[in-house]
């Protein structure tokens, strides 16, 4: 919909956004697992251009991952098990964390643990980086480890005690990455809501799986992993407009296949606060500058002077009928 006032100058546009007092320029950021620790793509571009950086999820103690092969690239995107490999909290903020504080993005990092108690500690020990860490992305929601991860984010009792157990031990706000393979999604956001985080990341990878015909082989040495990329993106916007619209008050990150910035705007007027773009980022380093540019560009052309004033701002149709709350 093209505003009263028609096209607007793309440079007029006001992309900044507000995530639970976190002040952004603008809502693209980039995701957990597919920027490393930043450093390896200041090669490719000016990071200072993003609004924020995710880091690859930290444990208190370094991991190896899982065994190869974990990449698969599918017909629209890709199927990982890299099982969070990680340097581990106390190499993070020595080595890793001091180049993204200097950028002056925010820094959101990834952080899990492999049972209750890692998960605390391991909030705590970056809790020392306070100065300069803006938000723990609380990572409930990988499928691809045996211990921790996803089975903290299928019950909503069992992760509001986790979150409240975390928020307990840290100053810096929580933000929890809830999967798309929970049951209830807005059960578990409101779950996690009430212990504690000031938002939600929505959404991490969907369970998958490849085969080789010829060697009867599953394609990752897991047999399973997490499917990402554009394949995903519908699941993605259905459930960032389930939560939004079930808790409205409740800033969201979206995620899910954004290569585009209209693919950016979709997940905005679905209801998110900022985007994180992951799987792109293998195949086009620079992709965060193009979706920026483009999203600034189709605000302008469809009127939008504000984007802030379009979070949530989805129209239903007429008769949208009553069983789909029911069916999903
Ligand atoms: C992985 O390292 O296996 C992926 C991380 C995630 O899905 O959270």
């Amino acid at each position: 919909m093209v505003t009263a006032a028609g096209p607007l100058d793309p440079s007029s546009v006001d992309l900044s956004m507000d995530f639970a007092g976190l002040s952004l320029p603008h809502p693209v950021m980039v995701a957990s697992g597919c920027f490393a620790y930043g450093e390896p793509y200041a090669r490719f571009f000016d990071l200072r251009a993003l609004a924020g950086i995710a880091t690859k999820g930290i444990s208190p103690a370094p991991r190896a991952g899982n065994p190869v092969p974990r990449i698969w690239e599918t017909a629209a995107g890709m199927l990982n098990s890299i099982g969070l490999e990680n340097v581990g909290a106390e190499v993070f903020l020595r080595e890793k964390l001091p180049f993204l504080a200097d950028l002056g993005v925010s820094v959101w990092v990834n952080f899990f643990g492999e049972d209750f108690d890692a998960y605390v500690a391991c909030a705590r020990a970056l809790d020392r980086g306070k100065d300069r860490i803006d938000v723990l992305e609380m990572n409930v929601s990988c499928p691809n480890i045996q211990k921790g991860g996803i089975e903290f984010g299928m019950v909503p009792e069992v992760a509001h005690d986790l979150v409240r157990a975390c928020v307990a031990v840290t100053d810096i706000p929580i933000v929890v990455k809830l999967s798309p393979n929970a049951q209830d999604n807005v059960a578990i956001a409101d779950a996690v809501r009430s212990a504690g985080a000031v938002g939600v990341s929505l959404i991490n990878t969907v369970t998958g799986m490849a085969i080789d015909v010829r060697t009867r082989r599953p394609r990752l040495a897991t047999t399973y992993g997490g499917l990402s990329g554009p394949a995903i993106k519908p699941i993605a916007l259905r459930i960032v407009h389930q939560v939004h619209r079930a808790l409205p008050d409740l800033p969201i990150c979206g995620m899910g296949g954004i290569r585009t910035g209209e693919d950016a705007l979709e997940f905005v007027l679905a209801g998110a606060r900022c985007i994180q773009i992951g799987t792109a980022n293998f195949a086009e380093p620079t992709v965060a500058l193009r979706v920026l540019d483009e999203l600034r560009r189709l605000c302008a052309e469809l009127g939008i002077a504000r984007l802030a004033d379009v979070v949530g701002d989805v129209r239903p149709w007429p008769a949208e009928p009553a069983w789909k709350e029911a069916r999903v």
